[in-house]
């Protein structure tokens, strides 16, 4: 495998990172995931924006842009350019000696960035989830490397035996550990608003655009935690799923416990669009 670190195509036995650098230390570090499809990314230039606005937000002085070459560089060095696959890039605030305030000035960031084929389709039949506390800080909308509550819990999913976790906070369900929530209440395609609370997921945006041209009504606003019972459908959506329906929520069954329509035709939308 070929990756890419500070301006170089490297092995990724040879990468190498310093146990300083700060985004080991304080995870003081921006990421983004991207699709890729046949060497074309899946809304990319959105993915930039979010990734400029996230370096903005913590005042990391990279410009996101180098994600278009770099990553049509690793998908050809890595033999993925005809296929399905994702491109992963992190940047942190670069190496210095610990301490919590910024390093000096001058202090290069570093850049990582690799490829890999795209994760296998999820089981057919829809997934379990389970609801988990909401213990992420105040900006979940910056899409950081600092990930510790998001993988407690879906550590707990997995030994539960769902396949995420709905993170809660005042009674609301927010979004997944690394997924956006949705669900079909009365008819209307329902997602919470962007805001602080949660990512403004790519796949969510789409999504939103997808269901609003099948003639569907959308609305964004926080989804009560009891709505989800009462739902039709439930499902997440993001860009490595697309969109997935949740069948069972804390062993309750959801809507008539089969995956829904409305995901499937907007995971059908998304994936046509995007494949064209
Ligand atoms: N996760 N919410 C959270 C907390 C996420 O981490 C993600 C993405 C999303 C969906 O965003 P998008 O549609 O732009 O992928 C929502 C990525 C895939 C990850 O962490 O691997």
């Amino acid at each position: 495998m070929i990756v890419y670190l500070n301006g170089e195509y490297l092995r990724r036995e040879e990468a190498r990172i310093s146990p300083e650098d700060r985004g080991f230390l304080f995870a003081d570090a921006i990421y983004e995931v991207v699709r890729f499809w046949r060497g074309k990314g899946y809304h990319l230039e959105h993915h930039i924006e979010r990734m400029r606005d996230g370096l903005s937000a913590v005042r990391i002085d990279v410009d996101p842009g180098f994600y278009r070459d770099v990553s049509a560089r690793l998908l050809k060095e890595n033999g993925l350019a005809d296929g399905d696959a994702i491109v992963y890039a992190q940047v942190s605030r670069g190496t210095a000696p610990r301490t919590h305030s910024f390093p000096p000035a001058g202090t290069k960031p570093t850049v990582f960035a690799f490829a890999r084929a795209a994760d296998p389709e999820p089981p057919a039949g829809g997934g379990k989830a389970i609801l988990v506390p909401d213990e992420r800080w105040g900006r979940c909308d910056i899409k950081t490397v600092m990930l510790l509550p998001n993988i407690l819990a879906a550590q707990a999913a997995r030994e539960a035996g769902a396949v995420d976790a709905i993170l809660t906070r005042d009674g609301i369900a927010w979004e997944g550990t690394k997924a956006n929530l949705f669900c079909v209440c009365d008819g209307v395609v329902t997602t919470a608003p962007n805001g602080h609370r949660i990512l403004p997921g790519v796949t969510r945006g789409a999504a939103l655009e997808a269901a609003k041209r099948l003639g569907l009504t959308v609305e964004e606003r926080p989804i009560p935690i009891d709505d989800l019972f009462k739902a039709q459908e439930v499902f997440l959506a993001s860009t490595t799923l697309w969109t997935y329906p949740l069948v069972e929520i804390d062993g309750k069954r959801i809507g008539d416990g089969k995956p829904g329509r409305v995901a499937e035709a907007l995971k059908g939308k998304l994936r046509k669009e995007f494949s064209q």
